[in-house]
């Protein structure tokens, strides 16, 4: 068995052989293939070129043990075929698809060699200042957990195991500000932050990431409590993990260790079994062992753990990467094809007045304004493989193939680059608009803008953008505002002043193929808001899950929680989004009218697309438990089921409720449900109208 041939490699491993294991090194930071060459190195990073790794992995299967190297990469949304940022695959509220999505990833970067992602990323995400909220699957704690699962299984039924980060509490830095401390009571620890790590794991995750950030006053890679006794001896997970990229030295930043040996100490005690990129380990466990700082026992149980994951993937017996044969797996057309529905799937209607979409028949001129609908490349957070076209087809071009032969389509740019930093002609674009019927205007964020290290104070369009926007509108033409974004931004200004706007987190290599199918008509629209839209800054943050209070907003008159210059509700929110259809709800019923704190219930609905073209709907259902021990969120997401419904068509959507889904954690961590009245809605967002209820009972 496994265990057993740890144990023999155990017994013939030197110390440094041990310690290599526990080394993850790789481009961009004093890399030396001699460590590979001597079993100093166990995992490597930032190895793309097939025949790289190739190099890479041949140097480790010659040594003395020939142990593989385990080979990571930041392939989050791709690896040769873009697929939509996770949040725009989160915005699908497609698990399927979204598990594709990861598996053509996981196929594509096995294909070169790559046996390690560090992804999915799981961190809720309240507060869009952050621009790391590009990677996760938004605000809502089941939407995340369903889209973590679905993540970890397609990438690792590609051929890669996953590391489910960061570990844990990263996605609540405080003011948005990246890398910055967190406070979490240990109620919305359990009941917000945790469960997509735990849905990760309970889909097999092989590895996990410490966060760089302190949890509570201490550094997440020193975090023992969180590292070793939640993780390994409560929720019983084997695998490994890893720091973040220089987060074990850091530790003396965070003014927990005053030194390196003692930094490297303190993680590896606390649960961390790899160092990225720190070199500490490397250069300071052996001292530390041999001074009897760190029990060898604990080394031992670090790099079983490291050896477990090279065991489970299979990689002593798997050959070695073919360079040659390579190229042809990537962007297959299969993987296209769920690029493309994945684009298709995530974009949300988020306006559209007087049916400004699809684009009519009337019309006759289009004017593309922005150089982000003909950009050279996509270039979003990372940029792992290199390996093939990014951008498949240009807004402009894509349009033009799908309208009528006798409707012109003109292309400005505007720009000097996609991100809109600095015009290159403003009035060419303006001229075009006002020439033209129908203004479609492609802006937003571009890769410096979104990503780690990218938090921001102001969420507006960057760069000149907006003034852009301001005259296109100020021609009197329609506009139709498509972004591309790594966040929600404040879109208080252009909800209220432009016809359309059709939110997308960049599509990657079928996207503006896609945005093309979805402003034509082709394609009716179904991606739902995962993540609130604020109307301000100051409202952040924004999400639909709040608590009640005392003084809930009801004739906006002073003492209640309200603002006075702003209102409390989010522009978007979470759920929501339009179709070309409409849909309606009617007879939501119980399959009982009440069950025990251990029961199930069936929930039931009938939803009909009322409209004139057949959609999509993303049917959603919220509970709220009004009166119980502790105060509890006024909407929950407990289910949800997207289906497409022809025109006119009705059908009955069937949930089933456990009891055992509707309890929330107290401040000592302890789940409990309690008895009492649940209300259920149903709907097509967060404030879904539809409503039933159920008692629950003690037995
Ligand atoms: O995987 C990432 C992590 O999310 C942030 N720091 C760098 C790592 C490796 O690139």
């Amino acid at each position: 068995t496994i265990e057993r041939r740890i144990d023999a490699l155990l017994a013939k491993m030197t110390l440094e052989e041990k310690i290599g294991q526990l080394h993850l090194s790789g481009r961009g930071d004093g890399f030396d293939i001699n460590q590979i060459k001597t079993g100093q190195m166990g995992a490597v990073m930032n190895f793309v070129v097939p025949s790289e790794v190739l190099e890479v992995q041949k140097a480790a299967r010659a040594t003395r043990l020939k142990i593989p190297l385990i080979i990571g990469l930041d392939a989050v949304h791709g690896f040769s075929t873009y697929f939509p940022l996770p949040l725009g695959q989160a915005s699908s509220w497609n698990p399927a698809l979204i598990e594709q999505a990861a598996y053509w990833t996981g196929r594509e970067a096995s294909a070169a060699g790559v046996n390690w992602t560090f992804a999915p990323m799981v961190d809720m995400s309240r507060d869009p200042r952050w621009g790391r909220v590009l990677e996760g699957a938004g605000e809502d704690p089941y939407l995340a957990s369903v889209v973590s699962a679905a993540r970890t299984q397609g990438y690792q039924r590609g051929g890669v195991a996953t590391t489910v980060k960061h570990f844990v509490g990263y996605g609540a830095a405080e003011a948005g500000r990246d890398y910055n401390s967190t406070w979490i009571p240990t109620s919305q620890l359990f009941d917000l932050h945790l469960p997509p790590f735990k849905a990760a794991f309970d889909a097999g995750s092989m590895t996990a990431m410490a966060a760089f950030n302190a949890l509570n006053g201490m550094p997440a890679t020193a975090h023992r409590a969180m590292l070793t006794d939640l993780l390994r001896t409560k929720w019983g997970f084997r695998g490994f993990v890893t720091s973040d990229f220089g987060s074990i030295t850091e530790l003396r930043l965070h003014g927990i260790a005053k030194d390196d040996a003692e930094a490297a100490r303190k993680a590896l005690l606390a649960g961390i079994d790899m160092d990225m990129m720190g070199h500490v380990y490397h250069q300071h466990l052996a001292g530390e062992v041999k001074a009897g700082r760190v029990p060898m026992k604990a080394l031992d149980e670090a790099v079983r753990r490291v050896l477990r994951v090279k065991f489970h993937l299979g990689l002593f017996e798997r050959p070695d990467v073919d360079p040659a044969a390579a190229p042809a797996l990537m962007q297959t057309q299969e993987a296209r094809d769920v690029a493309l529905q994945g684009a298709r799937e995530g974009a949300i209607l988020l306006k559209n007045a007087n049916e400004t979409l699809p684009i009519s028949a009337a019309v006759k001129s289009v004017a593309v304004i922005g150089a982000m609908a003909r950009p050279e490349d996509e270039r979003v957070w990372t940029d792992p493989a290199g390996l093939g076209r990014r951008v498949i087809e240009a807004l402009p071009e894509a349009l033009k193939a799908r309208l009528p032969s006798d409707v012109s389509v003109a292309y400005e740019p505007a720009f000097t680059k996609a991100c809109g930093t600095e015009f290159a002609d403003k009035d060419a674009a303006v001229r075009a608009a006002a020439a033209s019927d129908l203004v479609v205007a492609m802006l937003g964020e571009d890769c410096e803008f979104m990503g780690e290290a990218a938090s921001r104070t102001r969420l507006e369009l960057p760069g000149v953008q907006q003034e852009l926007l301001e005259a296109l509108v100020a021609t009197g033409k329609p506009v139709v505002l498509v972004l591309a974004t790594g966040r929600p931004l404040v879109l208080s200004w252009a909800d209220a002043h432009v016809a359309a706007i059709l939110q997308t987190f960049h599509g990657g290599t079928e996207g503006r193929t896609a945005i093309a199918d979805i402003l034509t008509g082709k394609v009716n629209p179904s991606g739902r808001v995962p993540m609130s839209f604020p109307r301000s800054v100051g409202q952040i943050p924004v999400y639909y899950n709040q608590l009640p209070t005392g003084r809930p907003e009801k004739i906006r008159q002073r003492y209640e929680s309200i603002f006075m210059d702003e209102q409390n509700a989010a522009l978007y929110p979470f759920g929501f989004g339009l179709s070309y259809s409409r849909f309606t709800y009617a007879n939501p019923r119980v399959s009982k009218p009440s069950m025990g704190l251990n029961g199930t219930v069936e929930v039931s609905v009938d939803v009909t697309n009322a409209g004139t073209r057949d959609g999509q709907e993303v049917v959603q259902l919220y509970i709220r438990q009004p009166v119980a021990g502790r105060s509890r969120p006024l909407r929950e997401l407990k289910g949800f089921d997207k289906l497409m419904l022809r025109a006119g068509e009705t059908r009955r959507v069937q949930f089933t409720l456990k009891a055992s889904q509707l309890g929330a954690h107290d401040d000592e961590g302890r789940y409990q449900v309690d008895p009492g009245e649940v209300e259920i809605y149903l709907g097509g967002s967060s404030q879904a109208v539809s409503r039933t209820q159920v008692l629950l009972t003690k037995p």
